[in-house]
């Protein structure tokens, strides 16, 4: 592994804040070389008032040039950094949008598109936009040179393989990703499906480490202070939020309670929500972070809960069915999602032995850490939004969804 650059601020995507997404105009940029010379991350921050996460997107090198899995907003620092690879390895020659439904990964395909006119932009199928389902040309991508994977062939298959997660029918729209497989380095290449979620803050927030502070008190009197210790029980808890939407541990006190806490001497002011802070941990809360870690406390391959929960609740067997696949690619050697840790060590085995687990274990249970997703997923059922026996559409090679 090379050393690793540092982040620096850049500044905001024209449009992005206009949607309520944290770091509003303050994106940053961290990139990583995860293989020399072959394999790059790109990492940005993305979340909801303070929640925020890792999302990456990946560049390989191929014998044709760049490839972009699952692009960033180019920002101008984003767009500097690939003008480097690009004097160094060749032209950006293919973007990839490789998820149907993950709208973090497709709003910034336009914009890369533009910024990269001779690349041909590849797109998993089942594209559908909500409320409205818009084709993808009205959404702007480029109409000329925009291809559906599967449905208008794969590309760069002398260096990459291809294994499609679904489609899985979720009502108002279908999941599905792409993974890839790159042969040279044997690294694979997935969205959401799969993540390993590591125990201590990603480097990404040295530059700020803001929203860590913010969740590591207790209380919305208490200041931000910047320890070691606060910034690990923050990001703690906000991998309990974005895995959990409302985890088991936290209560949301009443309205007299948090404006009673706000507005204290040094607060006063929005990189403190003024105070505001409608949490309430319950003791122990450490035990529901630590259920998602390995034995050792270190980061352990998983199927996002959101995912397990709200996505494939009924679907284990294509999601099994996917993961087995994979079990078979022996040249396997790293795992990059597009979120959390990468790359993460993963050979065909350590598929295996987790789809094993998978089979054996009860499958997108409703208790505990999982009671608040299950209750949105009965609230959807019942309400008929997705249906009760979702379908899983792998055989429907002649649906006209697949060719988005
Ligand atoms: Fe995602």
């Amino acid at each position: 592994m090379t050393p690793v650059e540092q982040p620096r601020p850049s500044q905001s995507w024209p449009w992005w804040p206009l949607l309520p997404l944290y770091p509003y105009g303050q994106r940053r940029t961290l990139v990583r070389t995860l293989i020399p010379d072959q394999i790059w991350s790109f990492e940005q921050l993305q979340g909801i008032f303070y929640v925020a996460v890792p999302i990456r997107m990946t560049v390989l090198r191929l014998r044709e040039g760049l490839l972009l899995y699952a692009p960033l907003p180019p920002t101008e620092e984003v767009l500097a950094e690939l003008r480097a690879l690009e004097r160094r390895f060749g032209a950006v020659r293919t973007i990839v949008l490789p998820t149907s439904s993950g709208l973090e990964h497709k709003l910034p395909v336009p914009a890369m598109a533009r910024a990269f006119p001779g690349a041909e932009v590849w797109v998993s199928p089942q594209q559908w936009s909500f409320p409205i389902s818009l084709p993808l040309a009205w959404l702007g991508f480029p109409r000329c040179r925009t291809r559906v994977l599967l449905a208008d062939g794969l590309p760069h298959q002398e260096d990459l393989s291809w294994h499609p997660l679904g489609p899985i029918d979720l009502g108002a729209g279908t999941f599905m990703e792409m993974a890839c497989l790159h042969r040279a380095s044997g690294t694979l290449l997935v969205t959401d499906a799969l993540v390993a979620i590591p125990p201590a803050p990603p480097q990404l927030f040295e530059a700020d480490p803001t929203p860590l502070l913010f969740h590591g008190r207790d209380r919305g009197d208490q200041p931000l202070i910047d320890t070691p210790e606060q910034r690990r029980r923050g990001w703690w808890r906000m991998v309990l939020f974005a895995s959990y939407l409302r985890p088991e541990s936290v209560d949301v006190p009443g309205l007299k309670e948090v404006f009673s806490q706000a507005l204290q001497p040094g607060l006063r002011q929005p990189r403190s929500y003024f105070g505001l802070y409608p949490f309430r941990w319950s003791q122990g809360w450490e035990r529901e972070f630590k259920a998602l870690l390995g034995p050792r406390g270190e980061a352990r391959l998983q199927v996002a809960p959101v995912l397990e929960r709200l996505v494939f609740p009924r679907c284990r067997e294509a999601l099994l069915h996917w993961l087995e696949g994979l079990g078979e690619l022996k040249q396997l050697r790293w795992l990059v999602p597009a979120h959390y840790d990468a790359p993460m060590a993963c050979s065909a085995g350590d598929l295996q032995d987790l789809a094993l687990a998978i089979r054996q274990r009860p499958w997108a249970v409703s208790e505990g850490s999982w009671a608040y997703l299950a209750g949105i997923d009965e609230t959807l059922v019942r309400w008929g939004v997705v249906p009760s026996e979702p379908r899983d559409e792998r055989d429907s090679e002649n649906d006209p969804k697949l060719r988005a």
